[in-house]
């Protein structure tokens, strides 16, 4: 039998069909390792099962015992993994697609929803009890017949267009390239950001971590957006340069952001935590207990492909 090390506790039936199939070290106390400490507890394994919470950078991958022959990733975003340092060691490395998307776009629209009307100052109203009906207690903005940008038209961006166009939205994007017109569904490409943000009175942030997307968010592209503008951020912290969100937000560029990534996670950046007109989350989007399973269970099977002989499915590298 294989030899699986699981770098995060999963849901037990999960736990479970692993065993079956693999021989597995699982982590009951949940602990997140250190990089260090997943070289070390790695040794002698044929595959790793990691989770977003790790960072496999170059140096880690160099250092892992050469006995590791995939990394199976329990997520659609592999950001935390350096795969042209895996592929250079030879170990594949799988995603989990499709299975969160539906899981993520709801926190999308949530996220958009909860920052457009003031979802956290409600509720910090409502908490303090010194709140009365009244003609203009805390208006947000509306998403009806308001243009929405959304950065990113992948998987995740798409089913962000199709619930926003439920809210009566009209739908641009920016993409690499520009979609067919069945993916595309109407909305209207832009082929460069600076356009899209032009455009955007809502701006929902769908791209993956990449180093060409790293802060790709920032004091110049921020320049791009009309006033009060809202933002909803489901992807990762790495796309947006947090100081200058901050500042974007209180000259009035944003008008309210949501989020449920961050840089550095766990950490927020403290102005965050000060700001009324932010609403937050702590890195909730796939987590329903139907998207878990299903994320650990995609896992699973790219790493019985592999173990099989087969591609797996969902290699990205
Ligand atoms: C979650 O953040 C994922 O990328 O799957």
């Amino acid at each position: 039998m294989k030899k699986i090390f699981v770098t995060r506790k999963l849901l037990k039936e999960n736990e479970d069909k692993l065993k079956e199939l693999f021989d597995v070290t699982l982590n009951a106390n949940d602990k997140i390792y250190k990089p260090e400490e997943i070289i070390e507890q790695s040794k002698g394994f044929d595959g790793i099962l990691s989770s977003v919470t790790d960072p496999i950078n170059a140096d880690t991958i160099s250092k892992l015992s050469d006995s590791i022959k995939i990394i199976a990733n329990g997520a659609v975003g592999f950001g935390n993994i350096d795969i042209k340092a895996a592929r250079e060691k030879n170990i594949t490395v799988t995603n989990t697609p499709d299975v969160l998307t539906d899981a993520t776009a709801d926190i999308q629209i949530l996220l958009l929803l909860g920052a457009s009307r003031k979802a956290y100052e409600g509720r910090l109203a409502a908490e303090k009890q010194d709140w009365k009906w009244s003609w203009d207690f805390l208006l947000g903005k509306q998403m009806s017949n308001k243009r929405l940008g959304i950065l990113g038209m992948g998987r995740i961006g798409r089913a962000v267009a199709k619930r926003a166009k439920a809210f009566g939205m009209e739908i641009h994007y920016h993409n690499r390239s520009k979609l067919s017109s069945e993916l595309e569904d109407g909305a209207i490409y832009h082929n460069t950001l600076k356009g899209l943000f032009e455009q955007s009175e809502f701006l929902s942030v769908n791209c993956p971590a990449t180093p060409e997307t790293t802060k790709i968010i920032n004091k110049e592209t921020l320049g791009y957006l009309k006033k009060n503008t809202v933002i909803g951020n489901a992807a990762r912290g790495d796309v947006v340069d947090d100081d200058a969100m901050v500042e974007a937000i209180k000259n009035g560029t944003v008008f309210a952001y949501g989020l449920d990534v961050y840089n550095g996670e766990p950490k927020i950046h403290p102005e965050y935590l000060k700001l009324k007109n932010i609403f937050l989350l702590p890195h909730l989007g796939s987590a329903t207990k139907r998207t878990r399973w299903d994320m650990a269970y995609r896992a699973t099977r790219n790493l019985e492909q592999f173990f099989s002989g087969n591609k797996p499915q969902d290699q990205v590298n």
